[in-house]
């Protein structure tokens, strides 16, 4: 038998010593996941008793967090532009700064009509939905290698009420929608070299999926693919819309001049790195 102070300050204590910064936080969000609870609701009965079946599958999620999960793994929900996201170890968790790479295809694409829009690596739908969302007049295609990616994406389409603007293809790059039109390609393709790779975090490098991280040796397999491969639709779409990683973008806008893109355009984040590259015509 045990309280919900208690249970919270144990598993605190423990996550804190598994060298999590935001140890109270994620230990009081993880217990109103399990509670079914809000964590308001939390604070207002910290006396409460937790049923013993709960507290142990409480214990088991504080134990795979400490072991290094990733808490959106757990919690099934990553939460991306104000949306809230499924995400299974099947995808990519969606990062913030993949936001400024939505919010420049926005900006770009205000005021265009009947845009015909393509994303190339959609993983869990972050970009593609959020951009249904966001340009309500545009259609979407949204390819990926990964059948079980493209099942979470069409899972959150439904669920985020636009579904019938976009539609999900599996298969290598332009394969699926190869000899098509489209006003912008978009894409947030993986992008780690394979010297970064050995380095990332056990929380990534053990859990995330590696068809969505590894970039080839360089980290630039994608760009270059994605650039050179354009001639594989049916016309070059009018904007290329890249997410690169640090460091990339100089190499990423040469791909793209090289493709016939004549406006490059790079977008840092708030830290000043070049986190976006946007190519025109
Ligand atoms: C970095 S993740 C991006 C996921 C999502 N768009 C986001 O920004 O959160 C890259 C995605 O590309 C997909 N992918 C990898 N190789 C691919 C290929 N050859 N063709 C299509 N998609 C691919 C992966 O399965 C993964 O979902």
């Amino acid at each position: 038998m045990i309280k919900v102070k208690e249970a919270l300050q144990r598993a605190s204590l423990q996550l804190q010593g598994a060298g999590i910064t935001a140890a109270r936080r994620e230990a009081e969000i993880l217990l109103s996941a399990v509670l079914k609870k809000t964590r308001a609701w939390l604070y207002a009965h910290d006396e409460e008793i937790i049923e013993s079946e709960t507290y142990v599958l409480f214990q088991q999620w504080v134990e795979r967090r400490a072991q290094g999960e990733p808490f959106a793994y757990l919690c099934g929900e990553r939460e991306f532009m104000g949306l809230p996201f499924v995400v299974t170890p099947a995808v990519l968790i969606p990062r913030p700064e993949t936001e400024i790479l939505v919010e420049a295809v926005v900006q770009e694409l205000q005021g265009w009509h009947n845009v015909k829009l393509l994303e190339v690596g959609v993983g869990s739908g972050a970009i593609a939905i959020s951009l249904a969302t966001l340009l309500p007049y545009a259609r979407i295609t949204a390819v990926d290698i990964s059948p079980a990616a493209l099942a979470v994406a069409a899972f959150n389409s439904e669920r985020l009420q636009v579904a019938e603007r976009l539609s999900f293809l599996a298969g290598d790059l332009y394969a699926p929608v190869r000899g098509q039109k489209f006003t912008a390609v978009i894409s947030n393709p993986p992008y780690i070299s394979a010297a970064e790779y050995l380095m990332l975090d056990k929380s990534v490098k053990n859990y995330e999926p590696r068809v969505a991280l590894d970039g080839g040796p360089d980290g630039l397999t994608f760009y270059r693919r994605l650039s050179a491969e354009l001639k594989q639709l049916a016309a070059p779409p009018q904007l290329l819309a890249l997410e690169v990683g640090q460091g990339q973008a100089a190499a990423v806008s040469t791909l793209c001049r090289e493709a016939g893109y004549q406006k490059i355009k790079q977008i840092p984040d708030l830290a000043g790195i070049p986190r976006v590259v946007l190519a025109k015509l």
